[in-house]
């Protein structure tokens, strides 16, 4: 049954971050002959696509979202011939294939950034970046009072006296989008990969590419940096609100003619889709990057930061549902990704994972599943000198970064590396995840892993779930929260700490995240940090 005329209009995107998927050369790092090995454990899940994070040529200082070259594969992860092939068997498989594409800034070892390195100070090589002489008597302090999200300043200086802007790591270097050329090489790219077969894009920090005011200071960097941190607890929800309505480098009005010139190519292809990753504020202001001539798909963020509480989990499903509803585009979710704590450790507690999960399935739209979240999957811990991440390594172990996420996953509990790879993997894995191998949740019918399989399976088949069907809550209790799908769905999820009866019409439990519901005679009976579906 086809429940709606675009796929990724309710698609289950499940993101792989390759260098800790699978490694089939034996070197530590996973790698693309890995992901076409991991192929059917993939199509087993139910899924539609899979995402890669990126796979481009790259020096790797910010795992691999510094693109040197972004129309060829880095040797870590194979060759151009190996993702061909992976496009190939994926589609045999019956998965979509969407790659990452990363048009905020480039690597310093890009091509272009070495010309503009050796150019003079005015020159067209310098005019793809934002290159800027210094304030100060002789240069010597930065153009602007920006900070990098990754710590220290937004700015690093040649030796010829110029500076150069960079959002990110000193060695990504931020595009100048106001010029013709940066948009005739990010064609060319898109172009290339899509003539490859790819289905899609997750465009990287889509929210960034347009800066404005770049010689005016910012009125609280300091503050501004921390409101940035998704994660954060430093700034009040007032304070984030007012910082970041008003970035000089994010979320400007002009990013969205990149999107349209972007679409038109695009729709000539057939089928094609992108999803945007942008952090902004008010969120209703994700809807102007999902008008039906921009992109298909927008991320947002509440949901990586959702508390287990039934009140700020409906206002959140219900504002993002109805703000991208005034655009017509279908809302994604995300509990997980490659820059956030795993849900089960953000929450502590598995069963309240799986409860929120079960939970956000049966919202619609699209939903987004990042390796390793069907298994479980705790983060990881490793000591500083053992991290790979630049904001770890910049704030020499202040702030922790994003590791814990990224830790390779468990195959085998039986095998060196927990089947990983036959090599010290390139973050070490924990001793304790042999308890979430897939070959051994695969065998458990308790597992995570079957809970998730299960999941998707009803919603693929399901009449009201995944599409973009009419949502309804229900008065409930307080830390309850209760919504139907039409037709015939009535979900149920207890965030409190102690079992909840609720009166409530319907036929039969059809799903559970835990044990112990029961349902007999419309009373509902509940036990702590559980969500059911049943159907109506
Ligand atoms: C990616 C990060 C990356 C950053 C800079 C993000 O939004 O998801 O992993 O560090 O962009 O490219």
């Amino acid at each position: 049954m086809m429940k709606h005329d675009s796929w990724w209009r309710d698609a289950v995107i499940y993101q792989i971050y390759p260098r800790s998927f699978r490694d089939a050369n034996g070197d530590g790092e996973g790698d693309l002959a890995g992901v076409i090995e991991g192929l059917p454990y993939l199509a087993s899940l139910g899924i539609d696509a899979i995402w890669l994070s990126p796979i481009y040529r790259s020096p790797n200082n910010d795992g691999f979202y510094d693109v040197a070259d972004p129309r060829d594969i880095d040797p870590l992860f194979g060759t151009l011939a190996d993702a061909e092939l992976l496009i190939k068997e994926a589609h045999a498989a019956g998965l979509k294939v969407i790659f990452d594409i990363i048009p905020n800034h480039f690597s310093s070892d890009h091509i272009w950034f070495q010309e503009a390195m050796r150019a003079a100070p005015g020159s067209a090589a310098r005019a793809r970046f934002h290159f800027y002489d210094g304030r100060g008597e002789s240069g010597e302090l930065t153009p602007n009072n920006w900070n990098s999200l990754f710590t220290g300043p937004a700015w690093t200086r040649l030796p010829d006296g110029q500076w150069y802007l960079h959002l990110f790591d000193s060695s990504q270097p931020d595009l100048n989008w106001d010029n013709p050329e940066v948009h005739a090489d990010f064609e060319k790219t898109l172009r290339f990969w899509l003539d490859l077969g790819i289905d899609g894009f997750r465009i990287d920090v889509s929210h960034g590419l347009v800066k404005e005011d770049i010689l005016v200071d910012h009125r609280d960097p300091d503050l501004l940096t921390k409101a940035l941190r998704i994660d954060t607890t430093d700034v009040t929800a007032e304070q984030r609100a007012d910082l970041l309505s008003d970035m000089p480098f994010f979320d400007r009005d002009g990013v969205h003619e990149i999107y349209r010139e972007w679409r038109k190519i695009f729709n000539e292809y057939k089928d094609r889709m992108t999803v945007g990753e942008a952090f902004v504020y008010p969120t209703s202001r994700l809807a102007n990057y999902v008008r039906p001539d921009e992109l298909h798909q927008i991320f947002n963020f509440d949901f990586l930061l959702i508390e287990w509480d039934a009140a700020k989990i409906r206002e959140a499903a219900s504002r993002v549902i109805s703000e991208l509803a005034t655009v017509g585009a279908p809302p994604t979710w995300a509990l997980n990704n490659h820059d956030s704590p795993r849900l089960v450790s953000r929450l502590g507690s598995l069963a309240k994972a799986r409860a929120l999960a079960l939970l956000t399935a049966a919202l619609p739209g699209s939903l987004y599943i990042y390796q390793g979240e069907e298994l479980g999957l705790p983060d990881g811990d490793m000591p500083v000198s053992a991290r790979k991440d630049p904001i770890a390594i910049r704030s020499k172990g202040a702030d922790l970064g994003r590791d814990g996420c990224r830790v390779p996953l468990p195959w085998s509990a039986h095998q060196p590396h927990f089947g990983f790879s036959s090599h010290t993997p390139w973050l070490p894995q924990m001793s304790s995840y042999g308890d979430y191998a897939i070959e051994s949740e695969v065998s458990d019918p308790e597992s995570s892993l079957n809970f998730y399989k299960k999941t998707l399976e009803i919603r693929k088949h399901h009449p009201a779930l995944g599409g973009e069907g009419q949502i309804t809550f229900l008065e409930s209790e307080p830390g309850v929260l209760a919504f139907t799908r039409v037709p015939g769905l009535v979900v149920v999820a207890n965030t409190t700490d102690g079992s909840i009866q609720m009166k409530l019409e319907a036929q039969s439990i059809l799903h559970q995240s835990g044990h112990g519901v029961n349902y007999v005679a419309d009373l509902l009976d509940l036990p702590a940090h559980t969500t059911v579906w049943l159907q109506r």
